[in-house]
């Protein structure tokens, strides 16, 4: 209890120590891609997301979870074989309200170079950004089974 008390506060200093907001213009090029046109809200909602749930971490009290074209088709294409990551181009957006205001988007693009990671607050303006260890360090539990990502599973 006291080691998970201790991690926990380690997390809280390194959110509020330092916003590794380390490549802010990518993250507002990407803040535009994400609202473009009709936005990420008219994306297809992400497998096991079907509306706005509680969330499993302590940052948000609820989230709604939205993936783009790139996912959706990986999600739909029949396989032989089970895909083993998710195809360059693949944008999974993550929107965490406290009650009925949202506190936060995130979001993470596949690269060729593996995911971009960003935290936007609700102006839009980026707190976390390019590969950021505390969003890492987290999902890295997910790397071999979901390519990094937590709320829902590769076709197998
Ligand atoms: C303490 C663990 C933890 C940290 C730190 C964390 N995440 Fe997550 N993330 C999760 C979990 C668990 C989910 C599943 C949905 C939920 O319950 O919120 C998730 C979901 C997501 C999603 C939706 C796609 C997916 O993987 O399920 C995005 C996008 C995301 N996180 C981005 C980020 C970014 C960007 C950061 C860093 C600023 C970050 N996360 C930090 C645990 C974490």
């Amino acid at each position: 209890m006291l080691a998970r008390l201790a991690a926990l506060a380690s997390v809280v200093l390194i959110v509020t120590a330092c916003g590794q907001d380390d490549d802010h213009e990518g993250a507002r090029v990407l803040w535009e891609k994400i609202n473009a046109g009709p936005g990420f809200r008219s994306w297809d909602r992400a497998p096991g997301f079907p509306t706005r749930k509680p969330s499993f971490t302590a940052h948000s009290g609820a989230v709604e979870i939205f993936v783009n074209a790139e996912v959706s088709s990986a999600l739909a294409t029949p396989r032989t074989a089970a895909l083993t990551e998710w195809p360059v181009g693949a944008l999974i957006v993550k929107e965490g309200f406290s009650g009925d205001s949202r506190k936060l988007v995130a979001v993470m693009e596949k690269r060729a170079d593996g995911w971009f990671w960003a935290e936007y607050d609700d102006g839009g303006d980026s707190k976390y950004s390019g590969r950021p260890s505390v969003c890492t360090d987290c999902h890295d539990n997910r790397k071999s089974y979901s390519d990094w990502v937590y709320a829902f599973e590769l076709p197998r």
